[in-house]
């Protein structure tokens, strides 16, 4: 149950009982870290064996649909796919655009634990940063409840921006907080970060987004989370939000990597001394690092306040071939 909330069991193999031992299959490695949180009353421990299939016929798309495409078309076929919810969504090229019924309705004969097959149709784009979708197979509905580390989010990938590939960095930020902080956070889309950093920390997260659909997911997500900490869901535009409010925050969240540069004056104007900052960028080239580093520095104090460490640089996920969602942690001086 606790793996399977996380997002983490594996529907495709067999769980096995052995010698009094439960062995749970996985998605992806584990480590005992994560699962230790939610699980006392048992001893745990991770490695590897054999699972038998769930699955019977063929476990692969290039496997199912050999005779029906030509090799270099199977060579094109989408390897992976994104799991939000119980919605799997397939990126399918454009020269084999033609098949994606056909691929669409094999992959979910294959995978029968989703309610849904999508395509992705288009690029994210607009203020909302979000994408269309096509139905391929299933339950024609982009809304779905999607878990991570716990966190039971309200998602509708039409109409708000999600990305399950974050996950691992709404966790990072959550750890981070400490208790009692004020956290902005200036583009919260559906509010993942909110949430994981109110599950696990006593802290007020002020989320904004100017999507108020975005905002209306955040909203249910409350009800369905046990949360220590509270967040104020606000549907505005960040820079007006923070212009109209006397705030003095220990902590800044942008996830706007194609907009938030612009927004940077704001987050220094509501930053305490030693508060931190946290800026998200698309950056191309040899050294993101660096490229990103000499940015917000400059971003910064441009601003007329100060660096007074950069803690952390990291690339987050690729974003475009050669190009990296970046992150950086800045403590913010005078
Ligand atoms: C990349 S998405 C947010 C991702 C979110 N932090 C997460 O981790 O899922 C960027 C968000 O910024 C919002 N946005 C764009 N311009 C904005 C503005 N001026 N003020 C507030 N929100 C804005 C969009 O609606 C979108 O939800």
């Amino acid at each position: 149950m606790v793996l399977s909330n996380l997002g983490l069991l594996d529907g495709e193999y067999k769980i096995i009982s052995e010698d009094g031992m439960l062995f749970l299959p996985t998605i992806t490695e584990v480590s005992l870290n994560q699962i230790q949180l939610y699980i006392t009353d048992v001893s745990l421990t991770t490695g590897k064996r054999y699972f038998e299939d769930t699955v019977k016929g063929p476990r692969t798309l290039t496997e199912a649909l050999e005779g029906k495409l030509t090799s270099s078309e199977l060579a094109l076929l989408p390897r992976a796919y994104d799991l939000v919810g119980d919605i799997a969504v397939l990126e399918i090229p454009e020269e084999i655009a033609q098949y994606s019924i056909l691929i669409g309705e094999t992959f979910h004969d294959i995978h029968r634990n989703f309610k849904t097959v999508l395509a992705k149709s288009g690029a994210v784009s607009g203020t909302t940063r979000t994408r269309e979708y096509r139905l391929l197979s299933g339950e024609n509905r982009t809304k779905t409840i999607h878990t991570e580390y716990g966190c039971r989010l309200a998602v509708d990938i039409e109409k708000a921006y999600f990305s399950p590939r974050l996950l691992e960095e709404h966790n990072r930020i959550a750890q981070l907080v400490e208790t009692g902080e004020t956290v902005v956070d200036m583009f919260c889309g559906v509010g993942p970060f909110a949430i994981h950093i109110a599950r696990q920390k006593q802290a007020y997260v002020i989320a904004i987004d100017i999507n108020p659909l975005a905002i209306e997911l955040l909203r249910e997500s409350l009800s369905l989370n046990k949360l220590v900490g509270s967040i104020l869901p606000v549907v505005a535009n960040a820079h007006n939000y923070v212009k109209n409010n006397k705030l003095e925050v220990d902590r800044v969240i942008m996830n706007h990597p194609s907009g938030a540069y612009e927004f940077v004056p704001d987050a220094c104007s509501i930053l305490k001394s030693g508060g931190t900052l946290h800026y998200y960028d698309f950056i191309g080239g040899d050294t993101p690092e660096s490229t990103l580093t000499e940015k917000i520095r400059e971003l910064i104090e441009q601003t007329g306040r100060s660096v007074k460490q950069v803690s952390t640089i990291r690339r987050v996920r690729d974003s475009a071939p050669y190009e990296y969602q970046m992150v950086a942690d800045i403590i913010i001086g005078q």
